[in-house]
């Protein structure tokens, strides 16, 4: 039976770098069919809502999706652009990334960082002889997608019970106890045990299967004693238990930031709650390429999945006669769905052609050339995401 995977195009460059990514996953014989689902801009304009009710059945039926990228506005610029009878009739724009995450409730995120041999983008640190090293990263940053500062329990002027409430804590009698109510915002940080378990089991079996030396626990238990201090607890019973070959390692996220570019090489697994993981994993797809390499994905209990490329919809790109972004991220993303399919054989396959390509480095996108992302690009000897794509069929 063959299995059916569901595509989200989204917008702007999301359909280009989707429909290109379709077009390797055929050449390298991966079995399957695909349903593409409706989301993004255009359906809020037409219906006013960017992730239609059919979409979401689409995903919850087969489970599995790759999506490229959707365009966000601000409110009232989203509203400016609703066809001119679902004006002023109440609706909202929510991301409708957001909302399928929420829906879903897809709490792991995972964003690896691999360095590609060649990369012109590799980031490269002067060694203790004078001479520069070009460090091999392999980090998967496991992020916790659903709690913690971006779980949206937050007031400002918050109400009496709450700060009746907060008015029980000593800490906060003696630093905010004389501060009138009107003038506090309050953003809280919740972490939950089943949330925290799970994130954490993730990291712990990603690094047993894909034979990673240590787990490190990224967060600041120093400081944030009750959500990062039950974080590291819960990881250092775990590792005990169940992992007992894997080393766990602990570190702040600021030192963490600090050492990024001294020994980024050292980190293998790392997991963090929703903040640190998304600073974490940003700073770490910096030293191997940017956003033309950064892939991700979220994934739920229920077996719901996606896959997607960590960039937007670059809206001015998308207009370009000839595509020029690089498509890299969007299929290792596909590269991803093949790892969580069990497809290991083509992934792996995918991978080397990628590989191959940089190493050889006779075709570059622009932003591997360090060009200004412009239409002239090509004729100045940038790959166009076409060539890049074709490149890499050829590998295979
Ligand atoms: P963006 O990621 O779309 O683009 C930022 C810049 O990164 C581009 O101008 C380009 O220079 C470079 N870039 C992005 N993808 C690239 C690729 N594949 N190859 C080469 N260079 C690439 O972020 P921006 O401009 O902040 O947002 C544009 C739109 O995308 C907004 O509406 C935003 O809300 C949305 N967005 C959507 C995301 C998603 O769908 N997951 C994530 C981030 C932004
Ligand atoms: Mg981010």
């Amino acid at each position: 039976m063959k299995r059916t995977i569901v595509t989200l195009p989204g917008d702007g460059i999301g359909k280009i770098v989707l429909s290109e990514t379709l077009r390797v996953l055929d050449a390298a014989a991966f079995q399957a069919e695909y349903v593409e689902g409706d989301i993004g801009w255009e359906f809020w304009c037409s219906e006013g809502n960017p992730l239609p009710q059919r979409t979401i059945d689409l995903i919850e039926k087969h489970k599995v999706g790759l999506f490229g990228a959707i365009t966000s506005k601000p409110k009232d610029d989203a509203a400016n652009e609703l066809t001119s009878d679902l004006r002023d009739k109440g609706y909202v724009y929510k991301s409708p990334i957001v909302a399928l995450r929420q829906h879903f409730n897809m709490d792991i995120c995972l964003r690896p960082c691999r360095t590609y041999k060649s990369n012109p983008l590799n980031f490269i640190y002067r060694g203790a002889n004078g001479k520069p090293v070009e460090p091999l990263v392999d980090v998967a940053v496991f992020r916790q997608n659903t709690e913690g500062l971006y779980g949206g329990v937050e007031w400002s002027n918050p109400p009496d019970i709450v700060y009746e409430a907060l008015m029980t804590h000593p800490q906060f009698v003696k630093n905010f106890g004389k501060v009138p109510k009107e003038e506090l915002s309050v953003s809280t940080r919740i972490f939950t045990r089943k949330a925290t378990e799970r994130i954490l089991r993730a990291a712990f079996e990603h690094a047993r299967k894909y034979k990673y030396r240590s787990v490190t626990v990224c967060e600041k238990p120093n400081v944030i004693r009750e959500t990062s201090g039950i974080m590291y607890k819960m990881a250092q019973q775990m590792q005990k238990r169940d992992f007992p070959e894997i080393e766990l390692w602990n570190t702040n996220i600021d030192a963490q930031m600090m050492w990024l570019t001294k020994n980024p090489d050292n980190y293998g697994v790392i997991v963090a709650g929703n903040m640190f993981g998304d600073i974490i994993s940003d700073g770490f797809a910096g030293l191997i390429g940017g956003l033309g390499f950064a892939c991700s994905a979220q994934m739920s209990e229920s077996g719901v999945a996606l896959f997607e490329p960590t960039h937007g919809s670059a809206p001015k790109y998308a207009e370009y006669e000839t595509p020029i972004v690089n498509p890299i991220a969007m299929i290792e993303s596909a590269c991803m769905m093949l790892d969580y399919l069990g497809e290991d054989t083509i992934a792996k396959k995918i991978r080397g052609a990628i590989a191959t390509v940089i190493e050889e480095g006779k075709v570059r996108t622009y932003d591997m050339m360090k060009m200004a992302g412009r239409q002239d690009v090509v004729e100045k000897g940038a790959a166009s995401t076409i060539q890049m794509t074709e490149a890499i069929i050829g590998k295979l």
